[in-house]
């Protein structure tokens, strides 16, 4: 059993390259964020997803300034997280930008409902946050955009889609 790979530059400072080969070993959760009105809507696929407080129930979202969403959220100052179950690969695959859809496209053929904050909801999601904006950092190419958790929903019976190793998982039975 190997426990130690070292990317090659490690031990000279890091680069980019060795920093994306570290952080592929970090198994996450895969959601989908959105937000805007009908006709306007934006959403990407995104791992860099985490709870902030559950006292304000808060949850915080690294996003690339460059993404179609990224203005959109700061303009309608809410977004929803979309954890999405393992039977919706295809949606992160869609929302990453893989078919060359961009904008509201993305948004077509899919359940889409509203909550408290106006952005739009995934239905059938195993989990989903309908976030109010209410603070953002800005770091080099990303921001991080701290909502506060208005509503919510889950999916019970469903299982995670997970991300690891650069593939999609499907975490199982236990
Ligand atoms: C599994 C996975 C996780 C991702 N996580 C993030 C993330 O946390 N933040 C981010 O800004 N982009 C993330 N991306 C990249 C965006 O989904 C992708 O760049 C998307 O196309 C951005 O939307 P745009 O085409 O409107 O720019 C991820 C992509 C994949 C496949």
């Amino acid at each position: 059993m190997t426990f130690v790979e070292k990317p090659a530059a490690a031990s000279a400072g890091m680069d980019a390259e060795s920093y994306r080969a570290l952080m592929r070993h970090q198994a996450g959760a895969v959601t989908v964020i959105a937000t805007g009105e009908p006709g306007a809507r934006a959403g990407l696929t995104a791992t860099a997803v985490a709870s902030l407080s559950d006292n304000p129930p808060t949850i915080l979202a690294c996003i690339q300034r460059k993404s179609g969403a990224h203005d959109r959220i700061a303009q309608m100052k809410a977004f929803s997280v979309n954890v999405l179950a393992s039977d919706q690969q295809a949606i992160a695959e869609r929302f990453a930008g893989r078919g060359g859809s961009r904008g509201d496209a993305r948004f077509a053929g899919l359940g889409w409902l509203n909550l408290t904050s106006g952005a739009p909801v995934l239905e059938g999601a195993l989990a989903s946050l309908d976030c109010e904006l209410i603070d953002r950092h800005e770091f080099t190419t990303h921001s991080i955009f701290i909502g506060r958790v208005l509503d919510g929903r889950f999916r019970a019976e469903a299982r995670p889609l997970l991300y690891f190793r650069g593939d999609f998982w499907d975490l199982g039975r236990r």
